[in-house]
């Protein structure tokens, strides 16, 4: 089911595995993840979080799941796999975390930010709009992009988020539409680090 799902989205191993080095990251959440598990190849300590009832029902199998991040991490720390069953915009019992990945589901960064530590790191695309309330909100600071071919770049960045003519960004049509505006240059995935 999930190699099925994998190749659908695409392999994230790379988009993942980048972040994670990079960053060193130990743990995460992944809130609107539906059956996303490649997160937990490289973070030891990932919680998932999604509402659709067909995510539920995939994560109930959770020592298969496990047996089978076991024979494929990269990491030698056991794999500690959470799942919540739930809306992630109601509170979450979790502890604060160096990760927060929002993938095609809503204003995750915006709705979970207060579960990142400070100087954490939000790795999300701007598909539903959420890389551009990142970019306006003063918690987030804009430190990089994610290139086609999976390398990290953190410098250059002068040239994304910019509308053509210099027009400003409306955030009430991000908010409204939930869909990200049609900039100059953009990005597949943007990295973001939580300031304060
Ligand atoms: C288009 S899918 C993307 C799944 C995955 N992130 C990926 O990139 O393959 C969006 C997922 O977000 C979930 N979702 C959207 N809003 C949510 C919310 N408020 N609370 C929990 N899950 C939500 C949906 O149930 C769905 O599984």
């Amino acid at each position: 089911l999930y190699q099925d799902y994998a190749q659908k989205i695409g392999n994230r191993k790379a988009l993942y595995e980048g972040v994670v080095n990079k960053y060193k990251i130990q743990s995460a959440i992944y809130p609107g993840s539906h059956i996303d598990i490649t997160p937990s190849f490289f973070i030891p300590k990932v919680t998932y979080i999604d509402n659709f009832k067909g995510a539920i029902q995939f994560f109930k199998d959770k020592e298969t799941i496990e047996n089978f991040i076991e024979i494929n991490k990269a990491y030698s720390n056991p794999v500690e796999l959470t799942f919540k069953g739930q809306d992630y915009t109601e509170p979450l019992d979790i502890e604060a975390v160096d990760l927060i990945i929002s993938q095609y589901a809503g204003f995750v960064g915006q709705a979970t930010k207060d579960y990142l530590k400070v100087n954490g790191i939000l790795l999300c695309n701007d598909s539903h709009g959420d890389a551009s309330l990142a970019k306006m909100d003063e918690d987030f600071e804009f430190i990089g992009i994610v290139t086609n071919d999976y390398a990290i770049q953190t410098s250059n960045l002068e040239d994304y988020f910019k509308l053509p003519k210099n027009r400003e960004i409306d955030l009430t049509s991000v908010k409204d539409k939930m869909k990200g505006l049609k900039y100059k240059l953009v990005a597949e995935n943007y990295l973001f680090r939580k300031v304060k």
